[in-house]
């Protein structure tokens, strides 16, 4: 259902990997846009949602193959700016009268430089240098332009990787403006809305009430429950649809004594407290620990905290009557992989997300309102909704929590000392101003005893390891270049105020080769 109170774009999806990166670039614009696969794009529902502009997306298919997809043709001449890319380039130019091509020296993949054959407004602040970087991934091309193009660029092996009809505003592009790898992609989006006519009228507060709005359509008066981890993820879903639905949504915070110093306190109170939330705090410390107690094997240890988590998780839901759906912070990353052109979407969430496989086992709807974002936007949506900046901000922590940083067996006396180094070492990087520059910082409690002397005696404690990163999306990363000073102070003090621990090692391993956690 389409919002009608704000200028929008159609996207017509032709089942492109990176389709949602085009709806991530316009929402940078503020401009409200739609993703829709092909198959469900009827001529009916483009006049329904009457468009300002339409983009048609790429996709893995040949348009040199019998009963490919197209654009319903009649979008043509509706008298709005259409923008191919790729795939979309190749139907559009199809559908308007030219010619692709596939077979030797039609392909193009990954870096590639386009030339500029004359002046386009599509391109205002391109071509500075003579030359642009863009992203290709095409096994065929264009060889005859439709009738109305003119040619704007060329690259090696796409002679009309740009072109354009500029009398009726119709663009196409060979290769891919929303990816990262083509610098000037978003000055090309920028471009193109503008050529449109859009006013930019699309904010985060707009993303809000749609979501809002959206939600209650999907719930109706029907239960929610939701697995609460005290992340940014699930908190901001939480809040989202606690304002959609408010009573109707329970939220679950299964406390694993896995968390790290005053988390749990923390969770309960802002959320059954400050929100108002029917909030079951399902304290299962010693449920977790006394299945842990033993275990040194990483894999062994994730399974043992997986599989009690849906037990305990199930265990309190069953007790809410009447729930017919789950709530998850799945984000846009999460999906990625499974971007669905096919309309039903099918999502493979990460195994380490902490409730796959509930939905399934409790015959379970998903709600997942975050799913279309990227986390930087999730943090934006927090914001709107309310959630302190301390809270936003947080880096990451994983769903197996402290066991994860806690190599070999597992202790009750172990995560107690690991709770009060990291909780030295996350202070330090406070007062040092540091926390918002590193995507994650922890410490781990290493398997070894080492002897050390303080004040006149021998001590023989456990060694411990700092690890700091710097990354974007947690896939590689860097560790993050201290000062040698703030080392010092911060191993001074953890093995001052810390007991138990009389060595403090820092982690200067970046992803690959290392992970980011130490299990
Ligand atoms: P690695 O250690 O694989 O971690 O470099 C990448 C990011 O994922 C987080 N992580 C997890 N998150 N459950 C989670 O919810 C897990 O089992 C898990 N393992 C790793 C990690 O903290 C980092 O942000």
């Amino acid at each position: 259902m389409t919002d009608q109170s704000h200028d929008r774009l159609l996207i017509i999806d032709f089942g492109s990997q990176v389709t949602q990166l085009i709806a991530r670039r316009l929402r940078e614009l503020n401009v409200y846009c739609e993703i829709h696969p092909y198959q469900n794009v009827t001529m009916d529902f483009v006049r329904e949602m009457a468009p300002k502009a339409i983009i048609l997306s790429g996709g893995p298919d040949s348009v040199t193959r019998d009963g490919s997809p197209r654009a319903p043709h009649e979008i043509f001449d509706l008298g709005v700016p259409i923008l191919g890319i790729c795939y979309g380039q190749q139907t559009m130019m199809t559908q308007l009268g030219g010619k692709v091509v596939s077979g030797h020296g039609t392909a193009e993949f990954g870096r590639a430089y386009v030339t500029p054959s004359a002046k386009l407004d599509l391109l205002d602040g391109w071509f500075d240098h003579g030359v642009e970087q863009v992203w290709m991934s095409h096994g065929d091309h264009v060889s005859e332009i439709a009738p109305g193009f003119e040619v704007y660029g060329t690259s090696p092996n796409a002679p009309f990787a740009i072109t354009a009809d500029v009398d009726r505003h119709f663009y196409a592009v060979q290769f891919h403006p929303e990816v990262h790898h083509t610098p000037k992609g978003p000055k090309l989006y920028e471009n193109f809305v503008r050529l449109a006519g859009f006013s930019g009228d699309w904010t985060m507060d707009a993303y809000r009430d749609e979501a809002i709005r959206q939600i209650r359509e999907q719930v109706g008066d029907k239960k929610v429950i939701c697995g609460l981890s005290g992340g940014v993820d699930s908190s901001v879903a939480a809040v989202l649809i606690h304002e959609a639905i408010g009573d109707q949504l329970t939220c679950v915070f299964v406390d694993h004594g896995l968390l790290r110093k005053g988390e749990a306190e923390e969770v309960v109170t802002m959320f059954r407290d400050h929100y108002n939330m029917r909030l079951i705090h399902a304290d299962e410390q010693d449920l977790f620990l006394d299945a842990l107690d033993g275990q040194s094997d990483p894999e062994t240890k994730r399974k043992i905290i997986g599989g009690l988590f849906i037990d305990v998780f199930q265990k309190h839901a069953d007790q809410i009557n009447g729930a017919e759906f789950l709530a998850q912070g799945t984000l846009y990353p999460d999906v990625i992989e499974s971007v669905s052109f096919s309309g039903g979407p099918s999502v493979t969430i990460k195994s380490h997300h902490n409730v796959g496989g509930l939905p399934e086992k409790m015959g379970l709807k998903l709600v997942e309102p975050l799913r279309e974002l990227f986390k930087d936007e999730v943090r934006a949506l927090g914001r709107e909704l309310g959630l302190p900046q301390s809270f936003i901000g947080r880096h990451p922590f994983p769903g197996p929590g402290l066991a994860i940083r806690c190599p070999g067996e597992i202790t009750r006396e172990k995560l107690d000392i690991l709770r009060e180094a990291d909780a030295v070492y996350i202070d330090q990087i406070r007062k040092h101003d540091l926390y918002d520059e590193i995507w994650q910082a922890f410490v781990a409690i290493l398997p070894v005893r080492t002897v050390g002397v303080m004040g006149d005696g021998r001590t023989y404690d456990y060694a411990c390891a700092l690890r700091a990163v710097t990354s974007v999306d947690g896939m590689t990363a860097d560790y993050y270049p201290f000062s040698h000073d703030f080392l010092g102070e911060t191993a001074t003090r953890i093995i001052n105020e810390v007991k138990g621990i009389n060595r403090v090692t820092y982690d200067v391993t970046s992803k690959p080769p290392g992970t980011i956690e130490w299990e």
